[in-house]
């Protein structure tokens, strides 16, 4: 049994950007800037940004953190967006979720220029990545495709049963999953599923996004299954995936821990798409 160390390989990827940024710069390129506005205090989302700001700082992307009240109003936030679409020195703009009660933050989302999109949520970007076409993906499923493939997992014409349907983790997913270039066969489970016991029993793949701790156990996977697990739950023993880690990996044939498997790769698939919305930025001028 493998346990697929997200860490290790978001930490190459994080060396390969910055390599990429430094190259371009020793031409004379200006750095690539990221936009990070967090709105309130959620302690959760204070530690994704910081996260986020220092995976910047290693690979020579300029961070600029707009910290706002947790009484931020909506048009206060699209007004923020709006004036950054405009900056130049501004390559990629992310807005930390969740936004204060009362803000739309789908309202809040589209105001972002597709292009500075890093998060890859912009129905613009979604629309493309559901037509096959280079955009900007969401960070979580492109970080997941590149963790596979970096650990030459291939699905190819494998059963991918996937457990969540959420805009940002499970859809984006099955859409790469089922690309011409992935070729798996695609399963999507959310809680109108009738037996989900019965389809995690059907996947070479499984991937998990449901957002409930340990829920899926040992007894529920096929033997020698690969196990991608998204889920992060805060509970009083501390951080777990949606998998009981000790009996799945007991049937997996590969299995990524929490913490330290999709959440990272999360993080430098975020690198990954500023160094790019940069580079295009570039090119266009
Ligand atoms: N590692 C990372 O970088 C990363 C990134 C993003 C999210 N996450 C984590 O991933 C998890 C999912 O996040 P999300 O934003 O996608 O969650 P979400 O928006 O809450 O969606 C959860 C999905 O799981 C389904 N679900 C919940 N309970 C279920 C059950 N008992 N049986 C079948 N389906 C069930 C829901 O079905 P319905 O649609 O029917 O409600 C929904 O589609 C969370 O733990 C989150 O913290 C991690």
């Amino acid at each position: 049994m493998r346990i697929l160390d997200g860490k290790k390989i978001a930490a190459e990827i994080r060396a390969e950007v910055a390599e990429e940024i430094r190259r371009e710069r020793e031409r004379g390129a200006r750095a690539p800037g990221l936009a990070v506005i967090l709105a309130g205090d959620n302690p959760a989302s204070q530690i994704y940004v910081r996260n986020k700001q220092k995976a910047c700082e290693e690979t020579g992307i300029v961070s600029h953190p707009f910290l706002l009240p947790a009484t931020a109003r909506e048009e206060e936030i699209i007004g923020l967006i709006r004036t950054l679409n405009e900056r130049d020195d501004i390559d990629g703009i992310l807005l930390q979720l969740p936004l204060p009660e009362g803000v739309d933050s789908r309202a809040c989302l589209l105001a972002i220029d597709p292009e500075k999109d890093v998060d890859g949520f912009h129905p613009v970007n979604m629309g493309k990545l559901a037509l096959g076409l280079p955009c900007l993906a969401p960070c979580t499923p492109a970080g997941v495709m590149e963790l596979l493939a970096r650990s030459d997992l291939s699905v190819k014409g494998k059963k991918a049963v996937i457990v969540g349907r959420s805009d940002i983790v499970g859809k984006p997913l099955a859409m790469l999953l089922s690309r011409k270039d992935a070729d798996a066969t695609v399963t999507i489970c959310h809680s109108g599923t009738p037996d989900l016991a019965k389809e995690c029993a059907s996947a070479d793949f499984l991937f998990l996004a449901m957002g409930k701790p340990e829920a899926i156990t040992g007894d529920m996977i096929n033997d020698g299954c690969v196990v991608i697990d998204v889920g992060i739950n805060r509970t009083p023993e501390g951080l777990r995936g949606d998998a009981h880690f000790a009996s799945a990996s007991e049937k997996a044939s590969a299995i990524t821990p929490v913490p330290g498997g999709v959440g990272p790769m999360t993080i430098a698939a975020l690198m990954k798409n500023a160094a790019l919305a940069w580079k295009r930025r570039l090119g266009s001028r």
